[in-house]
């Protein structure tokens, strides 16, 4: 998938401070908000009448949220968590620690679980795994991200922006040692920047 089907815009210009560090934009922000929206009026079907929360893993999530909740067209509610990882590593190989837990409890609650982006999927199924125990009504996945080629965890996604190839993507909310996101579009970080 690249920005082929969908032409670049003035806002997928890359900017002369990052220029070094980008390969390539590789979803422009027009088709982000096309897809987002997309996302938002399935999620608005299938939660009709129900009592609906979207939960978010902070920070990277943080436009997709914002973009997803107004896309949304039926009475909804957020709250967030956040969450450090153990070892260096952008890619976690097991436990995370929360920092922040949510706000509201979730039992007998609708949890859709927003998150940026699945590559391995230990995050996610470590958080998973977690809010389960607190006995929601339900528990769906929209992810905006997806890697599939990485997967090790076996999840159930219900909701999917975009499958990626196997490349470290930045913009949008997905950071590189807490830069690039505030970039609109999401672009390809150069192998250079993050071996070095
Ligand atoms: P997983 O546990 O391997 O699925 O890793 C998911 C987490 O790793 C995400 O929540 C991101 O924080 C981070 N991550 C994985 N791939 C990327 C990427 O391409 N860009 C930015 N962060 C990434
Ligand atoms: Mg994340």
């Amino acid at each position: 998938m690249t920005t082929a089907t969908c032409p670049l815009t003035p806002e997928d210009q890359i900017p002369p401070y990052v220029a070094d560090d980008i390969s390539e934009v590789l979803i422009s922000s027009a088709r982000i908000q096309k897809r987002v929206h997309e996302l938002g009026a399935a999620i608005s079907r299938d939660y009709a009448g129900k009592d609906l929360l979207m939960v978010g893993v902070l920070r990277g999530v943080l436009f997709f949220m914002a973009d997803l909740l107004r896309a949304v067209t039926i009475p909804v509610s957020v709250d967030f968590m956040a969450i450090s990882r153990y070892g260096p590593s952008e890619r976690t190989r097991g436990v995370v620690r929360f920092v922040k837990d949510l706000e509201e409890p979730i039992e007998g609650r609708h949890v859709l679980f927003v998150e940026d982006i699945i590559d391995t999927g230990f995050t996610l199924g470590y958080i998973l795994k977690n809010l389960r125990t607190r006995h929601p009504a339900s528990l769906q996945v929209c992810v905006l991200l997806d890697k599939p080629r990485l997967r090790l965890i076996d999840l159930d996604i219900a909701y999917q922006g975009f499958e990626i190839p196997d490349r470290f993507v930045v913009g949008y909310g997905l950071d590189y040692r807490q830069r690039y996101r505030n970039l609109p579009f999401i672009a390809v970080l150069k192998p250079e920047v993050y071996a070095s």
